[in-house]
This record gives structure tokens, sequence and C-alpha cells, in this order.
């Protein structure tokens, strides 16, 4: 089985993904890690250091070759569906979860952690909020192109692993 979750930074996709990978008993992988070992820089020293288009291109990369093992929960990066027909081959290859939310939830997580993630990390409190609208703006037609639509924050972690759990039933 193959699983995909997508979704804005800090909508919880790594830690479902965690979780999902345990309950289906799964190979967990997330994109942006394997990306970071196989550079051996995170993912801000990449796009800082070598710009961002540069990053896609890896992310591109590297999304092929995962999409080609057997099985996965694989935790995709924020920005992964939206670049090249990466949802197209996503779509194809797994079943694909967007872990919708809200701006005013994404702004709760990320006013509080955005160090580590360089797309927003240099974005006072004002300009933060206002970014994610845009952003997700822009973004919202590619998430939703995926199979599966879920709640990232209203219900609890359980609540949308049975989600997923339904679907697959
Ligand atoms: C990005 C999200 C990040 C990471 C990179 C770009 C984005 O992943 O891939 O910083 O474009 O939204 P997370 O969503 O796991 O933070």
């Amino acid at each position: 089985m193959k699983i995909s979750l997508l979704g804005y930074m800090g909508s919880g996709k790594s830690t479902l993904a965690r979780h999902l990978a345990l309950q289906l008993d799964l190979p967990l992988k997330d994109l942006d890690q394997l990306i970071e070992q196989e550079e051996g820089e995170s993912v801000s020293e990449i796009i800082f250091n070598r710009g961002e288009i540069y990053f896609r291109k890896l992310e591109r990369e590297m999304l092929e070759a995962v999409l080609q093992e057997e099985s996965f929960v694989l935790a995709l990066g924020g920005g992964t569906p939206c670049y090249y027909d990466n949802i197209e081959l996503v779509n194809k290859f797994s079943l694909s979860v967007y872990l919708e939310a809200t701006i005013p939830q994404l702004y709760n997580v990320l006013s509080q952690d955005r160090r580590e993630r360089p797309l927003i990390a240099h974005l006072a409190d004002e300009e933060l909020k206002e970014f994610i609208a845009k952003h997700l703006f822009e973004r919202r037609d590619y998430y939703e192109k995926a199979i599966l639509k879920i709640p990232a924050k209203q219900n609890s972690l359980e609540d949308r692993l049975e989600a997923i759990q339904a679907y697959l039933s």
C-alpha cells in the first residue's frame, strides 16, 4: 500500500505519517528528510545556499524515486504538490491525503515554529498571517487534487487516523 500525505507547512503531515505508518505497519518516508540525507544538508541550507528552484528539482527527483517503492506512508513537503506535475504523479502511484487546515490553525502552529522553515523564517508575526493566506490561496487548487481530504486539526489524531482507515476499508 502507498499513501502520501500532503498539506501546508504546519498541518501535521509528519506526525500523522509516523502514526499511520506504525498503525498500518508500512515503511515511513519523509521527503524532506530523504533529500537531507542524500544531500548531507538541511532543506533550509539547500534553499538558502542553492536556491528554491534547485531544491524543487531535487524534490522532484526524490519524489519519483520514492513513488517507485513497493509500500510506504510518505510525508510530502508543503510545496511538493505545487511544482511540475508532482500531484498527478503522486495520485498515479499512491493514495493522496490532504490535511486541510485553516489559516488561523496554521498561523498558531507556524508563529511558534518558523526558524527551521526557510520560506517563512524571515517574516514578522504581522506579515506571517498575510503570507499564509496568500500562499494557501495559490496552493489550494493543487492540494484539492488529493484523492482524500481530512481536517488537519479540529479532531484528534485518532480521528484523523480513523478517517484514513475508514477510507481504506
Ligand atoms: C516547503 C515546506 C517544507 C519544505 C520546504 C518547502 C513549502 O516542508 O519542503 O521548506 O514550500 O511549503 P514541510 O511542509 O514539511 O515544512
